[in-house]
């Protein structure tokens, strides 16, 4: 029985080398290893041997049937590889090209500029507060002294909801927020969508406000001025001149618009000013209004506009190229 098992397994191991098919390759190995299989009998004729036989006898086929199987395997992706080999040849698939590269998403502009100004507050100790997209009339207008007839809310026309409610006209709403649920000092800054009724190249009725608010004792309007140009040389360019020009605000007294001056002598835009942001001290009224005593603490405010930000930094001359998404201005990011 030994010599027989030792012969069966050279001659195996023999035809598996000589198999040229997967399928060849099968069919060896169910008449080896099948059910009915040779080397599966001498397996089953082991335990009908003497009991002092049946170890050696068993190991014997075992190891046989280890070692066929090792060169089936073996055998079998050599024929698998050379399968695939052919198939992709003649499909004329080259496996050695490069693959297609996933293509990584990045940040929007809109998204870089809010980022980024944030980023540059932080070092004055400012932290980001947020507020509702839809708001009260009460906080977009009264508490912020935009009395009911004032003139202001026409510049102000929105998108009215029931319950006295709007959609949010700019993002002080959220300065009164803060003053209500909180004590001086207070330094934040609050970004955010806000609503007009307003469209054209550079207006759009959705767009978004970075405001900023500090209140403790002693603020005043130099504090104010130092931040800002700070800030606007941090954002814009040490060499980009800024200036104030008084304006009106109902919720600041005094209020300025803050300009800066382009400089890029490459540029047509070069040596004209341009407006970014509404600012000025907080008005004793809107202190009144949230609680806090206005002969002890005193504050600014500014609130800038994000679109008109990266329009001017990037130089987008159309707001809509901002929300079309078109991946040829986006990738320039
Ligand atoms: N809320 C004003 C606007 O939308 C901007 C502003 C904010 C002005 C804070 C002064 C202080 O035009």
């Amino acid at each position: 029985m030994e010599k027989e098992i030792l012969e069966l397994k050279d001659n195996y191991i023999n035809s598996i080398d000589n198999v040229n098919g997967l399928s060849e390759l099968d069919l060896i190995k169910s008449k080896v290893l099948g059910k009915n299989g040779e080397l599966t009998r001498f397996l089953k004729q082991v335990s009908s041997l003497p009991p002092e036989k049946r170890p050696v006898m068993g190991q014997l086929v075992n190891k046989a049937k280890s070692e066929i199987m090792a060169i089936l395997s073996a055998k079998q992706s050599k024929l698998e590889h050379a399968r695939l080999h052919s198939k992709l040849s003649k499909d004329g698939t080259d496996a050695s090209l490069p693959g297609i590269s996933v293509k990584k998403g990045h940040l929007h502009p809109i998204s870089l500029v809010i980022r980024e100004i944030v980023t540059l507050f932080d070092r004055f100790g400012f932290t980001v507060k947020e507020g509702p997209d839809i708001e009260s009339e009460e906080f977009n207008f009264e508490a912020l002294n935009i009395g009911k007839d004032h003139p202001a809310r026409d510049m102000h026309d929105t998108f009215y909801l029931t319950n006295k409610q709007l959609l949010r006209t700019h993002t002080s709403p959220v300065q009164i927020r803060t003053m209500l649920n909180e004590k001086p000092p207070l330094r934040i800054l609050a970004p955010g969508k806000v609503y007009r009724y307003d469209a054209d190249t550079s207006h759009s009725p959705v767009f978004h406000q970075i405001e900023g608010l500090y209140v403790d004792k002693n603020v005043t309007l130099a504090d104010l001025k130092g931040t800002l140009t700070t800030f606007l040389h941090s954002f814009f360019g040490q060499d980009y001149d800024v200036r104030f020009r008084s304006s009106y605000f109902p919720f600041t007294e005094p209020s300025v618009e803050v300009d800066v001056k382009w400089n890029d002598p490459g540029s047509k835009l070069h040596g004209k000013w341009f407006e970014v942001m509404g600012a000025g001290l907080v008005q004793r009224e809107v202190f009144r209004q949230t609680k806090i005593d206005p002969d002890l603490y005193t504050g600014f405010a500014f609130g800038m506009g994000i679109e008109r930000l990266a329009m001017l930094k990037y130089q987008i001359n159309d707001i809509r190229l901002l929300y079309e998404n078109d991946s040829r201005l986006l990738k320039q990011f």
